[in-house]
């Protein structure tokens, strides 16, 4: 085994965070710095480039800060589909940072629907037309920001994905490039032909000379120079990868059967595919990653609310946190026909419906806050069953099980309910960092260190507390309020 060490980097939305992982895949150093986001209109969300640049930098100081020395390589995780504009002549950002959660091109999208856009965009990214996506976000910045226009016709503007901004800074402005995983969430990539769709940046208004070239999960991207941050020069950066795309690496599948569920404020699913396959039933098709071997496909599932409904119901139901919540759920066997859809900002895969909201039903004089807390975990994992099984129509067969990893999935409780539901095991692993070890795997396995240093699914949760009958009467109760929650307003 080769000696030398990886900094991994997961840049996500809220937190930046780093590791340090060994030439045996272990993590020998840790840090984390916070993020912040604005919400200047309704709808909108931004953050600052600069600041996110910050943050990595920050991490990066902490952990050279630690002394421990032979860093071989960066490997970077990132929040996928926010866009970074800047100026390559002064490599200064031109506009903040349009997050993924932006809305502000919602009604744009719509006119682009009715225009019959639709199967097109589809046909090429696997992703249905969505204000989520950096396509539309671009589009915006173009007729918005008042030196878009001006800077690309002089070649200068520089348009991309929170990876290919980190590139830019670490590299000194001389690398401007993406990996296929975060290419493939911009809704202007071709995932077939592995490259920008010329008729899809037309159709968006997106100039094609703005963004940044396209390559494997697991290339050379480039190296640090002095100066940039607490690294010195030469430190090769081999490795970026979309946030979930690197969870779903990091738990260690590699073939399909696995489903990935994070449980965060929402949920993201992710199974493999054995090739490129269309969702018929909801989801997003997408490339995981790509490295020496090829091209992996795979299909995603978001939640929009998923996590955050049980800080929601705590607050509802005047209780401290969402410990105080779970607990009062286990007071009970089971919600005593109470469900709880959280559609409390529309519904996400598979159902997809902007204008659905949230409803509490089955209710009877019997009903006690804690059923509406069990019927709040309940919702929480049946939604993740509604992902699941679309999966699973789409794919034609059978899926193994679950792997589950984000902040919620601590909760026993909740792992538990979640087995019996999709009636499958459902498995946690031993770290929480798993997308930034997914990185650093990969990073690792280009160095020739191994490709050991995966999250363990140490816990493992087996279905067996629920019969069929119970089982099947609330995905039936679901199904109805569901139902209900889109066509109720
Ligand atoms: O698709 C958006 C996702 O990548 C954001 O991840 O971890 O920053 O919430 P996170």
């Amino acid at each position: 085994m080769t000696s030398g060490r990886v900094i991994a980097i997961d840049q996500g939305t809220t937190n930046t965070k780093a590791i340090l992982v060994d030439g045996a895949g272990g993590i020998v150093a840790k840090a984390s710095s916070p993020l912040k986001s604005t919400y200047p209109r309704p709808g909108w969300a931004e953050q600052s480039a600069e600041d996110i640049w910050a943050s990595v930098r920050a991490v990066i100081t902490d952990i050279v800060a630690t002394g421990i020395s032979d860093i071989r390589g960066l490997a970077i995780a990132n929040q996928r589909e926010t866009l970074v504009v800047w100026d390559a002549g002064t490599g200064s950002p031109i506009a903040p940072a349009i997050l993924w959660q932006c809305r502000r091109t919602a009604q744009a999208c719509e006119a682009l629907i009715e225009s019959g856009a639709g199967p097109a965009v589809v046909d090429a990214t696997g992703l249905s037309i969505n204000a989520l996506f950096p396509a539309s976000k671009l589009a915006w910045v173009m007729e918005n920001v008042p030196a878009a226009k001006s800077l690309a016709a002089q070649g200068r503007l520089r348009a991309g994905t929170v990876d290919s901004w980190l590139l830019y800074r670490l590299t000194g402005g001389r690398e401007f490039a993406t990996d296929h995983s975060n290419a493939s969430r911009t809704q202007l990539f071709n995932t077939d032909r592995l490259a920008w769709d010329e008729s899809l940046c037309a159709l968006f208004g997106a100039p094609l000379s703005a963004l940044p070239e396209p390559k494997p999960s697991d290339s050379l991207f480039g190296h640090t120079v002095e100066g940039a941050t607490a690294l010195p020069a030469g430190v090769p950066i081999l490795t970026m990868m979309g946030d979930s795309h690197a969870a779903l690496y990091g738990h260690g599948v590699r073939a399909p059967g696995l489903v990935k569920a994070t449980y965060g404020t929402g949920s993201s699913l992710m199974t493999l595919t054995p090739r490129r396959v269309m969702s018929r039933h909801g989801l997003s098709s997408t490339i995981a990653w790509s490295d020496r071997d090829g091209t992996v496909y795979a299909l995603e599932g978001n939640i929009t609310v998923s996590a955050q409904a049980a800080a929601f119901a705590a607050t509802l139901l005047g209780l401290a946190d969402t410990r105080a919540l779970s607990d009062l759920a286990q007071t009970v066997p089971d919600s005593g026909g109470v469900t709880f859809v959280p559609a409390l900002a529309g519904l996400g895969a598979p159902h997809w419906n902007d204008n659905a909201t949230g409803t509490i039903s089955g209710m009877t004089l019997a009903s006690t806050p804690a059923h509406v807390a069990r019927a709040t975990f309940e919702a929480i994992a049946l939604q993740i069953a509604d992902v699941f099984s679309a999966m699973e129509k789409d794919v034609g067969t059978p899926l193994r099980g679950l792997l589950a990893d984000g902040g919620a999935s601590a909760n026993d409780f909740l792992m538990r309910l979640q087995a019996d539901i999709l009636d499958r095991p459902v498995s946690r692993g031993d770290q929480a960092e798993v997308g930034a070890i997914g990185v650093a795997t990969l990073a690792r396995r280009s160095l020739g260190m191994g490709s050991n240093g995966e999250t363990e699914e140490i816990h493992r949760f087996a279905p067996g507390g629920m019969s069929a009958p119970e089982r099947d009467g609330l995905l039936r109760n679901w199904a109805r309020a569901v139902t209900q929650a889109i066509h109720d307003r």
